[in-house]
């Protein structure tokens, strides 16, 4: 029962990512039925490289090859600064599963496409990505499982789970080839990859350590997945990361801070370890997170009717209390960062939009009618933060007020 319930999600997670896979080629201009995202000129494509050196630590993807990161390198006034970037994708929460996931680009270097298009954040553009064009922009793939924090191996199955190492000899790998001088540096992530960097945040921040001079800081974009209570009153993505933190041997890389005090589980919730990060970090998200309203809050095994059904394609179509509810849902997540918005060194945005993920794509990140909040953008938002030109601890009204979404519903 448990195992099909993971099969689904694995099903539900790959079909949303094929889904935003899509949105991202409308993004980079090569498909005209998109719509919203389409814009001009496409990015030039920034090849695979693999991380050879990591074998030999261990750190490997879930199949035993090697990981990956794609890099555009820096120029000007942007040769010492690099953003690296984790990448995305959900998880898996069993053997079962993540034997299905060592078959796909998400398991194994050898089926990853070998170029990707580098747009938002990681834009090459002065005019798109003002604050960050000219950095050395690295995107490390994802192919463990776990967000990056797993440690062990099935040797009946044959399959790795070694995303701390890999995270690890990706960072150890980018310090050697000119990492270890920058001035700045700035780990970020989207979705499973916006949580890596939450929970990868100070280690991080440890490689730099004793470098004197090296501004770190950590930005999170739709990775605060909140332990929320579903429509039937269970937790469904508890019992989902439970899997995860079990099956991947997550509990020995999470924050001491949150082990100590509380089970892996909870630790794996960024909701239980933002207060206590010691880096700089910037949290960037929907408060209708359409990842969670979907698999989280109103997932479908908890709606056998399909009274959801309609409400979560479109939110034109909830009536009054699942409004509620949903309101109720961006309720948590505005009070899950209020320990964390104390801090003068922390940035948020957490805007009134049906989305998940807004950094990675150029229609959201710094363009014409991109979503802001009080007049300013997320690019702008995010720089600002970052350069310490203003504080930036911005959460909108609850909707509808928001009329500049980029809504996935
Ligand atoms: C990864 O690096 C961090 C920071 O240096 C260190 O604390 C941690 O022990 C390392 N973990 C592994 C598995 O190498
Ligand atoms: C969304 O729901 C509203 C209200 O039920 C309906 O009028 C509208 O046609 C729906 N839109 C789509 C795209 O299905």
């Amino acid at each position: 029962m448990e195992e099909t319930i993971g099969m689904i999600k694995l099903f539900l997670v790959s079909g949303f990512f094929i889904l935003l896979g899509s949105t991202q080629a409308a993004a980079d201009g090569y498909t005209t039925g998109g719509g919203r995202r389409l814009a001009a000129a496409p990015s030039l494509p920034v090849p695979i490289t693999l991380i050879t050196s990591a074998v030999d630590k261990g750190a490997v993807c879930l199949d035993g090859t090697p990981p990956a990161y794609h890099m555009d390198p820096g120029f000007g006034a942007g040769k010492n600064k690099w953003i690296v970037n984790l990448e995305g994708g959900g998880w898996c929460d069993s053997v079962r599963v993540c034997r299905y996931r060592k078959a796909s680009r998400l398991g194994s270097s050898n089926l990853m496409d070998k170029q990707m298009y580098f747009e938002g954040v990681l834009s090459s553009n002065l005019v798109k990505n003002p604050d960050f064009y000219n950095w050395n922009r690295v995107m490390i793939r994802y192919c463990d499982g776990a967000s990056f924090t797993g440690e062990g191996y099935d040797a009946s199955n044959r399959l790795y789970f070694r995303g701390q190492r890999i995270f690890n000899a990706s960072i150890e790998h980018l310090l050697s080839i000119g990492m270890a001088s920058a001035d700045q540096v700035l780990l970020a992530g989207g979705s499973a990859g916006g949580l890596a960097a939450i929970l990868q945040c100070d280690h991080f921040s440890a490689f730099f350590a004793g470098r004197r001079g090296t501004t770190v800081k950590c930005l999170a974009d739709a990775g605060l997945f909140l332990d929320a209570v579903d429509i039937s009153g269970g937790r469904t993505l508890r019992s989902y990361y439970g899997g995860i933190v079990a099956t991947h041997g997550v509990a020995q890389n999470l924050p001491k801070s949150c082990t100590g005090r509380l089970d892996a589980t909870s630790c794996f919730f960024p909701q239980n370890i933002i207060g206590s990060i010691k880096t700089p970090m910037f949290l960037l998200n929907a408060a209708y997170d359409t990842w969670q309203i979907h698999e989280s809050l109103a997932p479908d095994a908890a709606d056998p009717r399909g009274a959801w059904r309609a409400c979560k394609s479109n939110r034109s179509a909830c009536d009054a209390s699942q409004m509620t509810v949903l309101q109720g849902f961006r309720g948590q997540m505005v009070s899950a960062v209020q320990g964390f918005s104390r801090s003068k060194a922390n940035g948020l945005f957490i805007n009134s939009c049906f989305t998940h993920g807004q950094s990675k794509y150029r229609a959201t990140w710094n363009a014409k009618g991109s979503p802001t909040i009080q007049n300013k953008g997320i690019g702008k938002s995010v720089g600002d933060w970052y350069f310490g030109r203003a504080e930036v601890k911005a959460i909108d009204c609850p909707y509808p007020c928001d009329k500049t979404c980029h809504n996935d519903i």
